[in-house]
């Protein structure tokens, strides 16, 4: 049974799993040039996602890990945003991959792309597993994408609500009263 924070299933795992393959497939055609990949998981929230991904490729990769953080612990995105845990390796020529869990407002992915650029890939491409296109505020290119989502805060599959509900195999809608009960003040 769901737990009752919880409303419905919008992704079971086998519908993750099988789109995953298909991303991880798409990735490794268009870096079959390169003797590798170098994967960037934006951190939490896209750990299982590098995980799975990472598993269905047959290129070379490599992996790294950056995390950050808007400033409100709530389910609405602040667009601000704060590097918490910076990348160990240089992309300098390298073809790299940001991993991210999903794509809402597009700000954190913006700042992300335009920090990375500054930093001289030769290749920079973004995955994201979930897109929700509706609450988009700025442009911004994603090369794979997983799933168009409708705006709905989802949780599982990496993705939390104040920490909870990471390790579900699959994606689920969280319950709108749990949303309002269970919302934090903004951190400082
Ligand atoms: P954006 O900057 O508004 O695009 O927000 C991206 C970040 O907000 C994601 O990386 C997630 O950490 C978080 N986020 C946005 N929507 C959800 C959701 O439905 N569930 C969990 N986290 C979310």
């Amino acid at each position: 049974m769901l737990h009752p924070h919880l409303d419905s299933v919008l992704l079971t795992a086998d519908d993750i799993q099988a789109r995953v393959r298909t991303m991880a497939h798409a990735i490794d055609a268009d870096f079959a040039e390169d003797d590798r990949v170098h994967l960037v998981c934006v951190l939490k929230g896209a750990f299982m996602f590098l995980a799975d991904l990472v598993r269905a490729m047959s290129a070379r990769v490599t992996v790294d890990f950056i995390a950050v953080s808007s400033y409100a612990a709530s389910t609405t995105s602040s667009g601000e945003v704060r590097v918490l845990k910076d990348l160990d390796a240089r992309l300098q020529g390298r073809g790299v991959v940001i991993v991210e869990d999903i794509v809402d407002t597009g700000l954190t992915l913006r700042y992300l792309q335009a920090l990375l650029r500054t930093r001289s890939p030769r290749v920079l491409r973004t995955a994201c597993l979930l897109n929700k296109p509706s609450r988009r505020q700025v442009d911004v290119a994603v090369d794979y994408v997983g799933f168009d989502i409708p705006d709905r805060f989802v949780v599982g599959y990496g993705l939390d609500f104040n920490d909870r509900f990471r390790g579900l195999p699959y994606i689920a809608t969280l319950a709108p009263a749990n949303v309002i009960r269970e919302r934090r003040p903004p951190a400082p």
